[in-house]
């Protein structure tokens, strides 16, 4: 089949990553068509002729395929991606900000102008973590998905308990390497792994929530004696997102530092990394491990999502006869 053809809006750590990728793999999924960017000022790896300095020139573009919205702005992001989901179009975006906040309107544009969102990137990097949950939906029960969704805090963490790094020296090199949010509070208050797990709901257990449900606290006040107060015990402090469902069918959603013991599968996650223990009724349960930023990991969860769409793929969720995704005023649930 011919190579998808891609309209990239961004060109940031996730765009340039998608572009790289492809330049070493010519032909193979896709190709990038066109890039749309922001500032034409702003110095960049391609020539300026490489770009399009209007994104809304992309959306209306017949020779393209598939759109990639890989920008930092979550309103804009929304804006783009509604306007092209109104035209039927195949999206794939890696902004979580954005899905997490608007998942119900979202699908509600597929299902009425009949065209495909796909998120993969969003949350985790590179784990499939989306597709994989997507395989148990309405079948298999999940007691609990838990894990550390976010690669920034989790590589500020391990710096500090490793090479007893200053909080401030460990956040600047994880900016430097590209994984760092543009507002790291975002990261270190962990406020980003509150919106992965607000995406991981819905393809968990087919809810959707909005992210002011989820407490969610960070690490801005922990200290190197807190770590290696931890190491003590054998024990090392992680940023841990879980989504347990409680006997009563309760949901309980919360992103915390935790204590994590040598025994679990994620004191195995460190720098950036992410991991993902899925606790499931029947299946038993799974360990998912992978590097949770950065601009090749992240691209190449983006082009998953670009050779899904060859096949036509859709979330689980947006298959039913009539997909909806209700928020839940309180966290009771009904298993489907
Ligand atoms: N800032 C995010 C992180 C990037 O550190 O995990 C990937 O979503």
């Amino acid at each position: 089949a011919a190579p998808l053809r891609i309209g990239l809006i961004g060109f940031g750590c996730v765009g340039q990553g998608v572009y790289d990728i492809l330049q070493r793999l010519p032909g193979l999924v896709a190709e990038v068509r066109r890039i749309a960017v922001k500032d034409p000022t702003k110095p960049r790896s391609l020539p300026v002729s490489a770009f399009s300095f209007d994104a809304n020139e992309l959306l209306h573009d017949p020779e393209l395929d598939v759109l990639v919205e890989a920008i930092d702005d979550a309103p804009e992001a929304f804006r783009l991606v509604s306007a092209a989901l109104g035209q039927g179009r195949k999206v794939v975006t890696a902004n979580k900000a954005m899905v997490a906040q608007h998942l119900p309107e979202l699908l509600a544009l597929q299902h009425e102008f009949g065209g495909t969102l796909l998120y993969e990137a969003a949350v985790c990097g590179s784990i499939p973590i989306i597709r994989t949950l997507d395989s148990y939906f309405g079948h298999e029960p999940l007691r609990s998905v838990s894990g550390i969704f976010n690669g920034s805090s989790n590589y500020v963490l391990t710096r500090m308990g490793d090479d007893g790094s200053e909080y401030g020296a460990a956040l600047a090199q994880a900016q430097a390497q590209g994984f760092a949010e543009t507002d790291p509070t975002l990261d270190m208050a962990a406020f980003d792994p509150r919106s992965k797990a607000v995406i991981l709901a819905a393809h968990a257990y087919g809810v959707a929530l909005r992210p002011e449900q989820i407490l969610n606290l960070g690490i801005e006040s922990i200290s190197a004696t807190d770590i290696a107060y931890a190491a003590l015990s054998g024990q090392k402090i992680k940023v841990v997102a879980g989504l347990y469902l409680l006997p009563d069918n309760q949901l309980t959603v919360l992103v915390t530092p935790q204590f994590v013991s040598r025994t679990s599968p994620l004191y195995t996650v460190d720098d950036e990394f992410n991991g993902v223990v899925i606790d499931a009724e029947f299946a038993g349960t799974q360990f998912l491990r992978g590097r949770g930023a950065g601009g090749h990991p992240t691209g190449s969860a983006v082009l998953a999502d670009v050779a899904a769409l060859r096949g036509n793929y859709r979330y689980a969720y947006a298959k039913l006869a009539a997909p909806q995704l209700a928020y839940t005023t309180d966290l009771e649930i009904e298993i489907y």
